[in-house]
């Protein structure tokens, strides 16, 4: 093995060829088996986060439950995968709920989110029999109300909050400031004016609060403030309404690593601030410990995924930069053009060789699509492959078909097996849904 050493993730190393190799599995050869682009993710690391986190927050108070987002990476194996691990299941929308229903997710331990659910998605999660609704607008909590006596149910629900807290984050993804679409704000009326409501309604059964401040946080005085900001709420409402709220959902939101420069807090970090918190909290104000919910996504499964690319033309231009095309970009990866979001990259076949080469890696999409607007990689040429770290999350969850490129594949390793968890799309996935009216079948 050569001397260079880059920062790996979960059971990523470099193998006797010198390759990237992951879940025991040559990542160059699976670029030749299942082709590229290829996401690739690694099912012990994804399960070995889901432990650290149970344990993590388990061992400092027994009742939490994790609820992985599945916003951030949904697949039916990857359903299957977090069951086994114990853990719950956030979804927002009919097809994350669909898909973990698919997946024989029980439905008792799935939540649903959402600014805006259509009447269809409610009464999807009344029938199906989901454990909380997380509620977000005072129109919602009267429309569920309603459907859930029409469907002769009780609906299980979780108010979401604004608790007035700005991270230090993208401000895409930003969700807990007042200026912000979710949730009912603390410091207006409508936060209490929900509870009143919820309290009120037949077919509602408040089981708590939810807040959800932001995501890819490195800062964990956030977290703090708002466990503190929503247990002096809790109180209060014990005040008004004489009511003890059982369930306190603090969200998702820790950062993962994607450069080299990101040093984010580790779990056990996270669990002692929020636990604390919680913990100083409920006994300033003399409040029962609600359970504690989190729901975390990026740092289950960002670092898991690595996505494979096939190298094309090398570009050259002297006194100006090099540009490296790579058979993907905007479609499998949007969040370099949507946050400026960076990556790390190396070139999978010379996994073992010093990165000397300061490229900007492209996509193949009919615009600028920068993909790692400057890296450092080994000397690569066409036909190599390019290996890009920490596209768990957030990846293929948002890829798109722009300009017709067909998704690529997911494969999941493991001990030197690999199977595929996501078919690669085909060009008759992407006409499948197109319809030509008869008067335009005609010859012209
Ligand atoms: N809970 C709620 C209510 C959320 O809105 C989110 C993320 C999470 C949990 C999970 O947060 P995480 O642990 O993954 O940070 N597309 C953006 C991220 C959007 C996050 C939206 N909400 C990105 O690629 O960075």
């Amino acid at each position: 093995m050569g001397a260079y050493q880059p920062l790996l993730f979960g059971t990523q190393r470099i193998n006797e060829a010198g390759h990237l190799e992951i879940g025991g599995c040559d990542s160059v050869e699976l670029a030749e088996r299942f082709d590229t682009p290829l996401y690739v993710l690694d099912e012990q690391h994804v399960r070995e986060r889901c432990r650290l986190y149970l344990s993590a927050f388990r061992s400092r108070l027994p009742q939490v439950e994790i609820a992985y987002a599945g916003k951030a990476l949904l697949t039916k194996a990857v359903c299957r995968i977090v069951e086994q691990e114990d853990l719950a299941l956030d979804t927002a929308s009919a097809g994350e709920l669909y898909t973990a229903r698919q997946a024989g997710f029980p439905a008792e331990r799935i939540k649903l989110h959402g600014n805006f659910k259509s009447d269809g998605e409610l009464l999807m999660a009344l029938r199906e029999g989901v454990g909380r609704i997380v509620v977000d607008s005072l129109t919602e909590i009267e429309r569920l109300s309603r459907l859930a006596q029409e469907e002769g149910k009780e609906a299980q629900i979780l108010l979401r909050v604004a608790p007035g807290i700005k991270t230090q984050t993208h401000t895409f993804i930003q969700t807990g400031q007042l200026d912000s679409k979710f949730g009912l704000s603390l410091s207006t009326s409508a936060a209490r004016e929900g509870v009143r409501m919820a309290l009120s309604l037949p077919g509602i059964k408040l089981q708590g609060l939810h807040s959800h401040i932001g995501s890819q946080l490195f800062g964990l005085d956030c977290f703090q403030k708002g466990s503190e900001l929503m247990v002096e709420f809790m109180a209060s409402l014990r005040e008004e309404f004489g009511v003890v709220l059982e369930e306190l959902d603090l969200g998702g939101g820790l950062g993962i690593s994607y450069t080299s420069e990101d040093t984010p807090p580790t779990i056990e970090e996270l669990a002692d601030v929020i636990v604390g918190g919680l913990e100083r909290a409920c006994a300033q104000f003399n409040y029962p410990r609600p359970r504690l919910i989190l729901e975390p996504g990026r740092s289950i499964v960002g670092t898991a995924g690595t996505t494979l690319y096939r190298v094309g033309p090398v570009k050259d231009i002297p006194g100006v930069r090099t540009y490296v095309a790579v058979n993907g970009g905007l479609s499998d990866n949007p969040r370099p053009a949507l946050y400026d979001a960076e990556y790390m990259a190396l070139v999978a076949n010379k996994a073992d060789q010093t990165p000397t080469q300061a490229v900007r890696v492209a996509g193949k999409h009919c615009e600028t699509d920068t993909l790692l607007a400057e890296v450092t990689i080994q000397p690569v040429q066409e036909g190599d492959i390019l290996a890009v770290f920490s596209t768990g999350a957030y990846n293929y969850a948002m890829a798109s078909n722009y300009n017709r490129f067909c998704r690529p594949a997911m494969v999941l390793v493991n001990e030197g097996q690999a199977e595929v968890i996501v078919a690669r799309e085909t060009l008759d996935d992407l006409v499948a849904q197109d319809v030509v009216p008869a008067r335009l079948r005609g010859a012209s």
